[in-house]
């Protein structure tokens, strides 16, 4: 059995971060061990990243993000923990250990086959079709693009193609040598109840779906003419093992490549592929498509992976739905800064682009409404709350009151007060009746916030004690584990620990796998402090000190323990004789 610590460490000694990161950002040496670029993390003209190769980590003083190698490439390629270390495994010529593949998935390697079979066939579609869009039967779709406005680098940059007619797709992929079932298991072609088999999407206009690593893993179709429309304006690759609609958004992978060139401070969510499409063109480059389905968890993470911030924009008549409200809800929960859009006249984004220009476009984006100012137009435009009938006004108000409470339940206190006083203004209800129906209902405590405490003296021995050994200073170590108000200490001392144990030198790097969810300033405190020659003979002084108040701080602990003890057996002679020890030994 393979520890994954243990791998995580010989795929990080086998990948120097210098070399990793010089592959995606242009690294500038500065100082001996020292290499800075522009942060992809964050906007910025001055280079504040800094890589760090005697540490093996990077660092922005710009946004305070930092790491290790595995999670730089997590989040520059937007991937989860796993892929990132694998993608590493490979690079460095290492195989992920069976063990851990098992931890994924039973059948992992088989089905990774069966997948890897499955996006050839769909890439080998994609390019027929946009082959056979620009041949001489593709002339109705060109015709068509062109109708819409949309020019050839753009049909380029989205793989636009076409499907002429229903068996030429099928011939094309048997001489490929796939295997028909293949075909049907990811949708590509599909086998009616007479047993002929033939291409999903023939006739229709071909949008191709690419997943975040810009593997084409469905597609849409979109109907050109009324015989076609009548079995549905568009359809889609059904759900298949690469495809689950709800599941993934269209034209993920052109965001985070516009993440990749720099940060995105939003992601527009519209409904339709050609809302995104057309905006592209318009130069807005950031949009997704929800593809007419209500927002999911999973949508909600891979938007989290991308940007903090979401607007999302709506055809009128799905803007005020009940899914779409729950949709909205499920992005906040996942931390997300959540605006709505609306756009005039019942249009959608491509149409009012159209027809009153990119500006105007860029104008309603900034009129977004906050999630919790949304949700009360919502409950405004439901409820008459200023009809001249007062029993229909009273009935109204008390309903609107109800929705505003589920919805400032949802707020984190300090938004919760400034949206009571907005709703209090709005129905004439006092502040302090929002407050105490407020109270009144949540049986359940809320946490207490993590106040921003004041670091004691004690902790900041620790922390410096924990810098000094994991940086390998060689008038640093430590033998016992000290008192532990935090994870991150506590886990921190056990890897010292074990470390010395095992006699091995620790290595620094490895704080971002010992302790994965530790805070940026928790970070700070180990690889911040200057450890550098000039300052050599004071950090020694120092770091004396700081063992001798942790000394201090245990024998302290130790005697009141005595001292417990002595009240419980007062006759217990022994027990004072040790006090007497541990007194003089505290002096
Ligand atoms: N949709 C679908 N199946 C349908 C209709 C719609 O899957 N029969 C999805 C598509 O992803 C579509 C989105 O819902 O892009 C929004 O639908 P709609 O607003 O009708 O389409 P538009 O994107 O506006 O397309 P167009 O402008 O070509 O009419
Ligand atoms: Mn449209």
């Amino acid at each position: 059995m393979v520890d994954l610590t243990d791998f995580i460490q010989q795929v990080k000694r086998a990948n120097d971060i210098v070399d990793v990161i010089g592959s995606y950002l242009e690294l500038r040496h500065n100082g001996s061990a020292n290499f800075v670029a522009r942060c992809p993390f964050h906007g910025e003209k001055t280079a504040s990243f800094n890589v760090n190769r005697a540490m093996q980590i990077y660092k922005c003083f710009g946004c305070g993000e930092s790491g290790d190698v595995i999670k730089f490439v997590e989040k520059y390629e937007s991937l989860t923990f796993m892929e990132a270390l694998e993608r590493m495994a490979k690079r460095a010529n290492l195989k992920m250990p069976e063990t851990l593949l098992q931890k994924q998935d039973k059948d992992y390697a088989a089905r990774k086959q069966k997948q890897d079979v499955y996006f050839a066939i769909c890439r080998d579609a994609a390019v027929f079709y946009y082959k056979a869009y620009y041949s001489e039967k593709g002339a109705v779709a060109r015709e068509y693009v062109e109708s819409r406005g949309f020019t050839p680098d753009t049909v380029k940059k989205f793989g636009i193609g076409y499907s002429p007619d229903k068996y030429s797709l099928v011939k094309f992929l048997q001489d490929k040598k796939y295997e028909t079932e293949d075909c049907l298991k990811c949708g590509v072609l599909q086998r009616s109840h007479n047993g002929d088999v033939f291409d999903a999407l023939s006739y229709r206009l071909i949008i191709p779906i690419f997943n975040m690593q810009g593997k084409v893993i469905a597609f849409g179709g979109r109907g050109l003419t009324e015989e076609v429309t009548n079995y549905g304006k568009y359809k889609n690759t059904a759900e298949t093992p690469l495809f689950l609609k709800k599941n993934n958004l269209f034209a993920i992978n052109v965001a985070k490549e516009q993440k990749q060139q720099s940060a995105l401070p939003n992601i527009v969510v519209v409904e339709g592929y050609m809302d995104v499409i057309a905006m592209y063109q318009a130069g807005f480059k950031r949009a997704v498509a929800s593809m007419g389905t209500s927002l999911t968890e999973s949508q909600a993470k891979w938007l989290s992976r991308l940007t903090s911030t979401v607007y999302i924009c709506y055809d009128g008549d799905a803007a005020g739905q009940k899914a779409t409200v729950r949709g909205l809800d499920i992005l906040d929960k996942a931390g997300l800064e959540v605006k709505v859009m609306s756009v005039p006249e019942n249009l959608d984004p491509d149409e009012y682009i159209k027809k009153y220009g990119a500006e105007a476009f860029e104008k309603l984006i900034e009129n977004a409404l906050p999630l919790p100012d949304y949700k009360l137009a919502l409950l405004e435009k439901t409820f008459s709350i200023n009809s001249p009938d007062a029993a229909k006004r009273n009935d109204a108000l008390s309903k609107y009151v109800k929705g505003a409470l589920i919805m400032l339940r949802q707020l984190d206190d300090v938004r919760q007060s400034q949206y009571i006083a907005a709703v209090s203004l709005k129905t004439g209800f006092s502040q302090e009746y929002f407050r105490r129906k407020l109270t009144e209902d949540v049986k359940t405590e809320t946490p207490v916030a993590e106040t921003a405490q004041q670091i004691s003296s004690e902790t900041q021995a620790k922390y410096f004690v924990a810098c000094c050994v994991l940086r390998g200073e060689d008038y640093a170590s430590v033998e016992e584990k000290p008192r532990c108000d935090t994870v991150f200490l506590s886990d921190l001392y056990d890897y010292l620990l074990k470390c010395r144990e095992e006699n091995v030198s620790p290595s620094v790097d490895m704080l971002y796998t010992i302790c994965p969810d530790a805070t940026e300033q928790e970070y700070s405190q180990i690889i911040d402090v200057d450890l550098s020659k000039s300052r050599r003979e004071k950090n020694k002084q120092y770091f004396k000190e700081c063992k001798l108040l942790l000394k201090k701080e245990e024998l302290k602990g130790k005697k009141e323990r005595l001292l417990e003890e002595i009240k419980q057996n007062p006759d217990d002679v022994s027990l004072l004789e040790q006090l007497a020890k541990l007194s003089s030994e505290l002096n």
